[in-house]
């Protein structure tokens, strides 16, 4: 599905560009040739597009869906949300193999975030109504880990907070 929305989007993109470098032409070819100003000009456009694209796709590596896909063979923990609590299928987590959540929604949408013990943001994933949303991640450090709710759920989403133990070789 995101993979898909993924391609969607890229092919939408192409097509977008491909107008505009169409219709750049087209107006190109209009007059005489380009001044040294215009010239300047549209090397200054397309410099700084090529920029702005190595900067997008520097900072989204690596792709967040393949990161947060898991793989077969990885602990899997199932997480239910619902209003207002967090259901865990299992609250001993092994410390340094990549864990899977696979994150479900009782009713409405909720945030899965999880926090370290310092209160640190970790990482967060949406349960969603019908889909079975999954974030992967390696724990370094054994402790007590803290999920909280994202997302505005009703009256007691402050209160949709519980606890799980990363275990050294759970
Ligand atoms: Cu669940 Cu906010």
């Amino acid at each position: 599905m995101q993979a898909a929305a993924l391609v969607v989007s890229l092919v939408c993109m192409a097509v977008v560009a491909l107008a505009f470098i169409l219709a750049a032409r087209a107006a190109g070819g209009a007059g005489q040739a380009a001044s040294h100003t215009e010239r300047r000009r549209m090397q200054l456009i397309v410099g700084l597009a090529v920029i702005g694209v190595a900067v997008s796709l520097a900072s989204m590596w690596p792709w967040p869906h393949a990161a947060q896909a898991g793989s077969a063979g990885q602990p899997t923990i199932n997480v239910t949300g619902g209003q207002w609590y967090w259901r865990i299928d299992n609250v001993s987590v092994p410390r340094g193999v990549p864990v899977t959540f696979n994150v479900r929604t009782a009713d409405v949408t909720h945030g899965f975030g999880v926090a370290d013990a310092d209160g640190r943001l970790l990482f967060q994933v949406q349960a969603m109504p019908g889909y079975v949303n999954r974030v992967a991640w390696t724990f370094d450090k054994p402790g007590t880990y803290r999920v909280v709710c994202l997302e505005y759920c009703g009256v007691a989403h402050h209160a949709m907070l519980t606890q799980f133990t990363v275990e050294e070789g759970a």
